[in-house]
């Protein structure tokens, strides 16, 4: 029997709801977007329309695989991003809302002459929503061959094929980074490193166990990928700006990293629950950036 739309709406919030999901109602937008290809103000005029026998068999595929924990995103094979919609492939991360707060912090520290580095550029999110509003000099790293492939294939969506993406580790010693910060003007390191600590890994939800280790965990506290960004981009003789998403609690150890970099000052941009959530580094020299807001 076909059913109508809002009774497939209220079926697909009350069994996500049943699940265990928190987010059931958006999630049900999500799921009826997608399959119907339609946006919800065109739904919501469609109330009363019957779906489709096919499109309620691809609902009810969505919802058995959802049940099982397995991410929306994995299953759609999209998420949206600062407004954007991104394709997602399974084992790249996921792109969560605290870093739509890097990419409105880092926007901040961009001039016309920057050139960006990036570490673990995942799916490509970041430079995706930094060149839909700058033209932007970029080169993102990633040890991660399906990372290299879902960002290549976002930034080629979204005509962004400028942004120079090198499947190789940021730390090698032949990083192309190394050699041209000297030559460029403006520099500007952003990342959202793995910052997990490995003891907290089994207390995650279950989703994230979906989500590649390789792009979570952060070594001893969570701290390793900072200590090497710290050591190796902030001892350079030419000064930089750095911009990084941190883990929750991470800005005391972090901010006490720091004291060893005289030469730098930091500022501490924090998330709806107030928690510091995105680290901005410049050199005590420079201007000091407009707080953000
Ligand atoms: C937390 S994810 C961030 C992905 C993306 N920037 C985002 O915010 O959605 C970290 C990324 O760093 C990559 N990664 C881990 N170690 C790396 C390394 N040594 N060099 C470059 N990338 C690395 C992982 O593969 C993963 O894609």
């Amino acid at each position: 029997m076909t059913k109508p739309l809002y009774t497939c709406f209220a079926t697909l919030c009350q069994e996500l709801a049943s699940s265990g999901q928190t987010e059931a109602q958006a999630e049900a937008w999500h799921i009826l977007t997608h399959v119907t290809g339609a946006n919800r103000t065109a739904l919501l005029t469609q109330w009363r329309e019957t779906l489709s026998r096919g499109t309620q068999r691809q609902l009810a595929s969505i919802l058995r695989q959802r049940k099982t924990g397995m991410p929306l995103a994995y299953i759609l094979g999209k998420w949206w991003f600062c407004g954007h919609l991104i394709a997602i492939h399974k084992g790249v991360l996921i792109p969560r809302p605290e870093t739509e707060l890097l990419v409105s912090v880092a926007q901040t520290f961009i001039q016309k002459d920057t050139h960006i580095f990036e570490l673990g550029v995942g799916s490509g999110a970041i430079p995706m929503a930094l060149a839909m509003t700058q033209n932007i000099h970029y080169d993102g790293w990633d040890v991660s061959k399906r990372a290299i492939i879902n960002a290549q294939e976002n930034l080629a969506a979204y005509g962004q094929s400028q942004i120079r993406l090198h499947h190789q580790s940021f730390f090698a010693k032949t990083a192309y980074w190394r050699k041209s910060r000297h030559a460029s003007g403006h520099i500007l390191f952003v990342s959202n490193p793995p910052y997990i600590p490995p003891e907290d890994m089994s207390g995650l939800q279950a989703e994230v166990h979906y989500e590649p280790k390789k792009a979570l965990v952060g070594g001893y506290a969570g701290l390793s990928f900072y200590k090497r960004l710290f050591t190796q981009c902030l001892r350079q003789s030419t000064p930089c700006h750095m911009v990084v998403e941190v883990g929750i609690s991470q800005s005391g150890p972090l901010s006490a990293l720091l004291e060893k970099y005289p030469n730098y000052a930091h500022t501490w941009h924090v998330d709806l629950a107030d928690i510091p959530r995105v680290l901005a580094i410049f050199p005590t020299e420079s201007i000091t950036p407009l707080p953000h807001k």
